[in-house]
């Protein structure tokens, strides 16, 4: 069909924008997830580095939008999977995303520490960790200060827990430990105090703004907004994120088969450190990998959140 015949006179365009939004409210209405636009980090390595064989049964603890299952279950043959994600919208996602395996994967909904698999044992585990770029892009999950939203934060939406609730609620000694701890926030003290006698804050936006005000000029312009280590600290505080990294690692190598590997994926030091020494310290790990794996020019020029990935990959020896 030429393009003459096939454009749309003003009227009917006005049709179509209408249907469109129509739909889109309906697709709201119906909870219909958004697509899940995620882009892997460092697939080739983490593929390669798992061996996945024809017939295996392989562990997603973090199938975000399932762009590494993905991979996965398309590297051999018969591979099956099951798909962990404390994010429902991931998970409904993601679903839809992976249909055409839907006899091969088994999604569970939750935080991967307090997974059981009962019998079960994996040739391959994965995780992938922190937030999607779905988290961050999206405003109303109040992750950024890019976008004005409530003080939210949650990835697992049931949880009573909030970013408001602890910016306008926790003490101030305890604000300052979490930026100072999980931020690693050099004027956590000044900041604590500021926001304690500022709040209540209802939004992300009026946060980072209270939080650049109190600090010094050269601080205000330098090379990552003022705000960014406390959104960082407040984040992992919401989502547990060290406690549950930590019990995971605990749990993991009995997950395994003898010669089964686990890859895990971070983005900073606070999570690269306890993967690197529990890998080493494990009696039932052989560390695979000595330095971590980093994103190689060609993807660190199409994906800059591969920038600060490492990945670290350990076997089951016995
Ligand atoms: C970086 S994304 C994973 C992206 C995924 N590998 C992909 O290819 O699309 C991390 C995902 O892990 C989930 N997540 C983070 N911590 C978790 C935890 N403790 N338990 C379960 N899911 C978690 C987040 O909700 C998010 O969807």
């Amino acid at each position: 069909m030429n393009q003459e015949a096939s454009a749309l006179s003003p009227s009917d365009e006005r049709l179509v924008v209408h249907f469109i939004n129509t739909l889109n409210m309906t697709i709201e209405q119906l909870a219909i997830p958004p697509a899940f636009n995620h882009i892997p980090v460092l697939s080739r390595e983490i593929i390669a580095g798992l061996t996945i064989a024809a017939g295996g049964h392989y562990l997603d603890a973090t199938v975000g939008g399932g762009g590494h299952s993905q991979l996965i279950l398309a590297a051999a043959d018969d591979v099956k999977l099951t798909a962990i994600d404390q994010d429902e919208q991931a998970i409904a996602a993601t679903k839809i995303k992976l249909g055409e395996y839907s006899d091969r994967i088994n999604f569970w909904h939750g935080n991967f520490a307090n997974y059981n698999p009962g019998d079960q044992l994996f040739d391959g585990i994965i995780a992938d960790l922190g937030v999607s770029s779905v988290h961050l892009d999206s405003p109303e999950r109040g992750f950024s200060f890019r976008h004005e939203a409530e003080l939210d934060m949650r990835m697992n939406r049931h949880q009573p827990l909030t970013a408001a609730e602890i910016i306008n609620h926790w003490e101030e000694v305890k604000l300052a430990e979490i930026f100072f701890k999980y931020g690693e926030e050099r004027l956590s003290r000044r900041m604590a105090r500021q926001i304690v006698q500022q709040r209540p804050f209802q939004t992300t936006t009026e946060l980072a703004e209270a939080i650049s005000r109190c600090v010094p000029v050269k601080y205000r312009y330098g090379r990552i907004h003022p705000a960014t280590r406390v959104f960082q600290a407040l984040r992992i505080a919401v989502n547990q994120e060290l406690t549950s990294l930590e019990t995971f690692l605990n749990r993991v190598p009995h997950w395994l088969k003898p010669g089964g590997k686990v890859a895990i994926i971070s983005f900073h030091s606070l999570e690269d450190r306890p993967v690197k020494h529990f890998f080493r310290d494990s009696p039932l790990l052989h560390v695979l990998t000595k330095k971590p794996i980093t994103a190689q020019p060609d993807e660190l020029a199409h994906n800059p959140r591969s920038r600060s990935a490492k990945l670290r990959i350990a076997a089951r020896c016995i």
